[in-house]
């Protein structure tokens, strides 16, 4: 993918957890489900809690300190008026997960 960032490996986030990452001068929260893997912004916008130590559903990280709740696919929120900023991913054949760079 032209363009790509590296930024882990599968192998580095167990299934159903989630992990901080460092990329490109920016943190971002990469989480692996059944579903796949998503990354967020990696504070939540209520008071800054870390989206990485959430608890993951299929599609969804619950805040750890006040349980709001996200859809990983749009950043939506699922018990809450609040949003978060979601980052499109890939993953290579080798397992690398790939962010896209940002387009311009
Ligand atoms: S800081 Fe995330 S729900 Fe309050």
């Amino acid at each position: 993918m032209a363009g790509a960032i590296r930024i882990a490996h599968l192998s580095d986030i167990p299934e159903g957890e989630g992990r901080l990452v460092e990329a490109a001068g920016m943190h971002l929260a990469v989480f692996r489900t059944r579903a796949g893997v998503f990354a967020t912004q990696p504070e939540c916008p209520h008071r800054q809690g870390p989206l990485a130590d959430g608890l993951t559903g299929t599609h969804t990280i619950m805040c750890p300190l006040h349980d709001r709740t996200y859809d990983l696919r749009t950043g939506a929120g699922v018990n809450t008026e609040c949003s978060i900023t979601t980052y499109p991913l890939t993953v290579g054949e080798d397992g690398a997960i790939m962010l896209a760079a940002a387009a311009g």
